[in-house]
């Protein structure tokens, strides 16, 4: 029997908070504590595209929290703990923010879509974009004024999450570059996390090749879900030489579903 598929997992035995299209949210050990649990599920253009990619899921589990937890080492407040198993790390409870912050440093995607500027272009710096999310409305982009209209956000929240957005990019950037990977534009979000009396916006979600437009620096290679969403083909290759190029998976290892040593 495969332990490593999701399917056995013991997960049915827990309160299962929410599901996403790649991620599932249980009730955690403790109050105020969940586990995400990344599935093999890639989804693209809101859903209409759908397939399993075998081992995804726990590439994206390493790759996640890799990223957490380097910025937690630096002092930048996220949601995650550590990680529990192949599949599943326990994070602080957050209550989301209903955006997607888009960091862009390089033409690419909807970005090149919309303004006409072509796919790999050096933008003149970050640009910071808002989604509201909401599958039913694909998630349209929205600006500041709207965010603070509607009551999504109050003014001082969008400085912190601007703010986090840049320490997040300047850290991925860096990170990255450092194993020859051009860090072209990522999407992450945000929560409210109180503690007493006290909210503090704080980094949730994950960080991974499916939220992140990752391109080799030398041969300007995709090494995300771009793989996925226009047919390139290759999605778990690729996601495995991100995490084997950040010294997650090691030289001899290159598939996550390999053996046991990733289990601890
Ligand atoms: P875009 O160019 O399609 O707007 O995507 C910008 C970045 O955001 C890219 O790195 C992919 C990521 N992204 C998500 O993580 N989820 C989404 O639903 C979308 C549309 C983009």
């Amino acid at each position: 029997m495969d332990f490593n598929r999701t399917r056995y997992t013991p997960m049915n035995r827990r309160r299962r908070i929410y599901e996403g299209k790649a991620k599932v949210l249980f009730e955690g050990p403790e109050p105020g504590t969940l586990i995400q649990h990344f599935k093999d599920d890639a989804t693209a253009f809101n859903a209409k595209k759908h397939e399993i990619v075998d081992g995804k899921g726990v590439l994206n589990n390493r790759i996640s929290e890799f990223i957490f937890q380097n910025l937690n080492d630096i002092g930048v407040p996220t949601h995650f703990i550590r990680r529990l198993n192949m599949r599943e790390q326990l994070i602080r409870e957050v209550e989301i923010i209903p955006l997607e912050v888009v960091v862009r440093n390089v033409a690419a995607g909807s970005l090149s879509k919309r303004l006409g500027i072509e796919e790999g272009t050096q933008l003149p710096r970050s640009i910071i974009e808002f989604y509201y999310k909401s599958d039913k409305l694909d998630d349209p982009m929205v600006s500041e004024e709207h965010i603070t209209a509607f009551g999504w956000a109050t003014p001082q929240e969008i400085d912190d999450i601007m703010a986090l957005a840049i320490r997040v990019n300047d850290f991925l950037s860096g990170l990255f570059l450092g194993v020859g990977i051009r860090l072209v534009d990522f999407k992450m979000e945000t929560g409210r996390l109180w503690e007493g009396d006290m909210m503090r916006i704080v980094l949730a979600d994950e960080i991974s090749p499916d939220s992140c437009r990752l391109w080799d620096i030398k041969s300007n290679d995709k090494m995300d879900k771009d793989r996925f969403r226009r047919d390139l083909g290759g999605l778990i290759e690729a996601y495995s030489e991100v995490a084997r190029r950040l010294g997650i998976l090691s030289e001899n290892e290159s598939t996550p579903m390999g053996g046991p040593r990733l289990v601890q």
